[in-house]
């Protein structure tokens, strides 16, 4: 007789299990989109392939991870202040990579500190490099970036903008069909993106990320960002006071449903519009 197989338990996702960082990169990151807008843009630019990265501000670094995993000439550094953050990247990301985990170094230390070999690409994103409040800060971090970069490196941004930025609001997105690091199927959940402050006079904006559970559980405040909302004439003059001989700015367009359409061109001008997402790039 057969053996009775055992029921599949189903996973349950309540603010008790879960793992912030796993919501965290289900709900914000698209890191193929990433490397494939900073491949075919290095290309054109530069006519090569880019192969080297660092990446600022990594946290989970599944960024650098999946760099290092589209070539074996890829390679990459990681760099974040937090230990604990890294160690995640360590347990959850770096343990599936394999033989390309020897092409990729995490560093404990300060964006502003810390030297890496030459790269091709530096890539800030989620907008971390907003933390810097001062235009004399982040052209010092702008300049330390360019330094790290190869002659003909590349310095990619992404920022965000539109009516709805420089404002208080609450928006809620239901997360599913995202797979975890070994490739489970996450159960589904919503993401709160919330500014909870903004300031006119200095543009400064404070920011959680709240995740809430089918059972009605919640984890409030998974995630706090205390940063200033740069404008993109701001950015594009620090890049150039920083030295930069150019700065491109891209944006993507609109579906018919009015949903983000994904494809990143090169713009001089647009009509604004209540939200939109942006890549910098810096050129050296
Ligand atoms: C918004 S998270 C970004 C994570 C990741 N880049 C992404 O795309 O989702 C910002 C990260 O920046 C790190 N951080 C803040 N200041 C830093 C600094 N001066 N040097 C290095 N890392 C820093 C924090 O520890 C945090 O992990």
């Amino acid at each position: 007789m057969p053996k009775k197989t055992p029921k599949k338990k189903r996973s349950r996702l309540t603010a008790k299990t879960a793992d912030p960082h796993m919501l965290y990169e289900a709900s914000v990151q698209s890191v193929d989109a990433d490397i494939d807008f900073i491949r075919k843009r290095f290309r054109r630019l530069r006519g090569r392939a880019a192969h080297s990265l660092r990446e600022d501000f990594c946290g989970t670094a599944k960024l650098s991870c999946a760099w290092v995993q589209k070539s074996r000439e890829n390679v990459a550094w990681g760099i974040d202040l937090d230990g604990t953050t890294l160690d995640w990247c360590r347990r959850n990301h770096m343990v599936h990579l394999n033989s390309a985990t020897e092409r990729m170094q995490l560093i404990r230390g300060d964006v502003m500190e810390t030297k890496t070999p030459p790269v091709d690409v530096l890539a800030a994103f989620n907008f971390s490099y907003f933390i810097f409040k001062s235009r004399a800060a982040l052209r010092s971090y702008f300049r330390c970036a360019r330094r790290a970069l190869k002659r003909d490196g590349v310095l990619v941004l992404d920022m965000f903008g539109g009516t709805g930025a420089p404002d208080t609001h609450e928006d809620g997105t239901i997360i599913d069909d995202e797979h975890d690091p070994t490739g489970r199927k996450v159960p589904n959940f919503t993401y709160e993106w919330e500014q909870a402050r903004y300031n006119p006079v200095t543009n400064e904006i404070l920011c959680h990320i709240h995740f809430s559970f089918r059972d009605g559980t919640r984890i409030s405040r998974a995630f706090t960002y205390d940063w200033r909302l740069w404008t993109v004439p701001e950015l594009r003059e620090l890049l150039a006071e920083a030295g930069f001989k150019e700065s491109h700015f891209y944006t993507h367009g609109w579906n018919n449903d009015g949903d983000d359409d994904g494809t990143f061109r090169r713009k001089d001008a647009f009509e604004n519009e209540e939200g939109w997402l942006a890549y910098i790039i810096g050129v050296k």
